[in-house]
């Protein structure tokens, strides 16, 4: 952001006092006329931060860290304990994809997120996990929390892992799964979660990777009052990886099939631990964790973050984009295995000192209410969720939210893809009671923590924007023939500085992370999505560059058409996709899920035409659109665009699905277009 922007965004301040006055004087014409763009902007002033942060320091601040990007992260550093602090705040060249943070510092996370809030704050809760069950629920002091960190620490050393050594985790959103990432930690060893959801093929695909000796996982789940037999996927994966020698086992008692001299019953080998574990101190660029995303070439990439950059940016941005105050209980419904549920479920909160709620089970059972009580029930003052579960939720209908009060909520947050306008008003009214803001925070596995997100308290709230960058984020849009763009403009987002969070490599492949993110806009991390910036500088993000349809000429985000269709009323989900097309090059395929009790009919869909017709204009205007009830998504709710594109394009090759929850949906879909056809 330049001075220009900051100028902007003073004025949008001064804009939302007049906005209050507009709506104050509905009567008149002229004031109506103003009204109809400016009723969707929510005032900064809906919240009053707790941290006293105003909008002038954080935009001073803002340049300042743009401008003295070393001096500003030099002073954030002291969110950190340093055992021997760094002699460089930065060192590194860009262009190049080589950058070193807190040069000569060296750390232990473990020591940053438990050891140091002990003296203080030991009998303050860190954890809070809530079983599927209602009456299942756990709590951990810091204290008790270190306790079982250092037991398993020792256990882990017992079984030969060192610092440096890679340790594989598939455990389901229970306790042990904060422990094991934090035990790893504290003895340097790097650990590499799998989501809980994948397949025993994509299990050994990464325990292969990384070469690991020793797994961490549980011999079952709960979801949905279903058990899901973890361990089991572990033994057929391990078929394919002869490296892995241990594999530690939270029981449930059954201890069926198990492999003498392999299998370790987790509790009995951590109840025979010490309680006393030295954390071992690490170099500030040491890797902390790899974890794997999926990648366009369909071989899944394993992101390396690094110790004190990382730990770093995720403090920082819970800390300031959450207003987080001691005291507050948060709440991430996203799960261990992403990378929200690393840096916002675990490392940037207990940084922090914060209280985290882990829920194991899903939200939306038995009922859609599950997460309005949970909330009630142990207070939970800041909610982060996804919006394909608010979707999901608030497709159900409003009945689910009168057996809860929700008063303890204080913020609301997003993460994971655009919210759709509709969603967030009913997400910001019905669920925050207008009282709390939204921060749609726009990130993703590689870049560490949050980029772009409105402040709370300092940023007016445009409903499906992600607005503004965060302190010492440069963002920009370039064209395919490397212009930066100014102004109004959409292009390819990039981000023009080196910040502390973003990934150090791709695990065993730098060439693959120079080739990826570095190359293609030389002195730019090129983040793959699309955005385009409005008058007042806010940020709104397009979806993957990938999901940008190129129709007739035009660049349509799908996900703009996506939000006029679920503005029409009477749809629960979209997923929009380009297609070839004879006279347009590309057209328009929609996918649209009604809500229950709407029956789908050629009415439906001129309506539906319409209403995107009269949201866009006509050249966003669909060529198809095909009822369905399921979209094909992956265990963590996104959708996989990849295999709706083949549909649309009327193929059946759909390559590896092995991350789909039910793959019996595309076999439907294909029904359904012959039928439409
Ligand atoms: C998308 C998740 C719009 C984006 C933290 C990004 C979003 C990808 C948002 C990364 C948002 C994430 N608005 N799009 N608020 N947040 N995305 O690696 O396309 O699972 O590139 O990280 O999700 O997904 P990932």
């Amino acid at each position: 952001m330049t001075l220009d922007t900051l100028d902007l965004n003073l004025a949008l301040l001064n804009l939302c006092v007049s906005i209050d006055v507009t709506v104050i004087h509905e009567s008149s014409d002229c004031q109506k006329e103003l009204k109809v763009p400016m009723t969707n902007i929510i005032p900064a002033s809906v919240y009053q931060r707790r941290d006293g942060l105003t909008a002038e320091q954080f935009y001073v601040q803002y340049q300042h860290s743009i401008d003295n990007p070393d001096v500003f992260w030099g002073k954030q550093a002291n969110l950190l304990d340093f055992s021997q602090s760094w002699q460089q705040v930065y060192t590194g060249d860009f262009s190049l994809g080589s950058s070193q943070w807190f040069v000569g510092g060296t750390l232990n996370t473990c020591y940053n997120c438990i050891d140091r809030h002990l003296p203080k704050h030991g009998n303050a809760l860190a954890l809070i996990w809530q079983g599927e069950q209602e009456s299942l629920v756990k709590r951990y002091t810091y204290r008790q929390l270190h306790e079982q960190i250092c037991r398993l620490a020792n256990v882990l050393t017992t079984y030969g892992i060192c610092a440096g050594d890679r340790v594989g985790i598939y455990l389901p959103m229970i306790p042990e799964a904060v422990i094991a990432m934090l035990a790893c930690a504290r003895l340097g060893a790097v650990h590499c979660v799998v989501f809980a959801g994948f397949s025993a093929e994509s299990l050994a695909n990464r325990f292969n990777d990384i070469s690991c000796r020793l797994v961490i996982t549980a011999e079952q789940s709960i979801r949905a009052g279903k058990t899901l037999l973890l361990k089991q996927q572990v033994d057929i994966a391990l078929t394919q990886c002869a490296l892995v020698k241990t594999v530690l086992v939270v029981s449930a008692g059954q201890n069926s099939d198990w492999v003498d001299g392999r299998d370790i019953d987790y509790q009995q080998a951590v109840d025979q631990a010490s309680t006393d574990y030295p954390c071992v101190m690490m170099s500030a660029e040491a890797p902390l964790f790899i974890l794997h995303t999926s990648g366009s070439t369909g071989i899944p990439k394993g992101v390396v973050h690094r110790t004190a950059g990382y730990l770093l940016y995720s403090a920082l941005t819970f800390k300031v984009l959450f207003d987080y105050q001691p005291g507050d209980v948060f709440w991430s419904t996203a799960d261990i295995g992403w990378i929200t549920g690393h840096s916002y479920s675990i490392y940037g909160p207990l940084a922090n000192g914060a209280t985290v709620l882990l829920f194991e089970g899903l939200p939306t059972y038995p009922d859609a209410s599950r997460c309005w009580q949970i909330i009630d029930q142990h207070h939970v003052a800041i909610f982060y969720t996804a919006p394909t579960l608010l979707r999901s939720l608030m497709r159900e209908g409003d009945g689910y939210l009168v057996n809860s009060s929700r008063a303890s909520l204080r913020v609301l947050g997003t993460v994971g893809e655009p919210i759709n306008p509709s969603v967030w008003q009913w997400y910001f009214e019905k669920i925050g009671q207008s009282r709390c803001p939204i921060v749609d925070t726009w990130w993703q596995t590689e870049t560490g923590g949050v980029l772009i997100a409105p402040i709370v308290g300092i940023t007016p709230l445009q409903p499906g924007a992600a607005s503004q960058p965060f302190w010492g984020i440069a963002p920009a849009l370039m064209d395919d023939q490397l212009q930066v763009l100014t102004g109004v403009a959409s292009g390819n987002l990039v981000i023009q500085q080196p910040w502390p969070g973003l990934m150090q490599s791709i695990y065993g492949d730098h060439q693959r992370f120079l080739t990826q993110y570095m190359a293609r806009f030389p002195g730019n991390y090129l983040t793959g999505d699309g955005a385009k910036r409005d008058e007042i500088g806010t940020y709104w993000l397009m979806g993957r560059l990938d999901d940008v349809v190129n129709c007739s000429g035009h660049r349509i985000g799908t996900a703009e058409v996506e939000s006029a269709l679920i503005a029409q009323g009477d749809i629960a989900e979209a997923a929009v996709v380009g297609f070839p097309h004879a006279i347009k090059g590309e057209g328009i395929y929609a996918f649209v899920t009604p809500k229950s009790g709407v029956l789908p009919s050629m009415a439906l869909k001129q309506a539906l035409i319409r209403q995107v017709a009269s949201i866009i204009g006509p050249i966003a205007k669909p060529d198809v659109i095909q009822f369905t009830e399921n979209l094909p998504k992956t265990r963590s709710g996104k959708i996989m665009r990849r295999l709706l594109k083949q549909i649309a394009a009327g193929s059946d090759d759909f390559g590896d699905t092995s991350t789909l929850t039910d793959p019996a949906v595309l076999t439907q879909l294909l029904r359904q277009r012959e039928i439409e056809d």
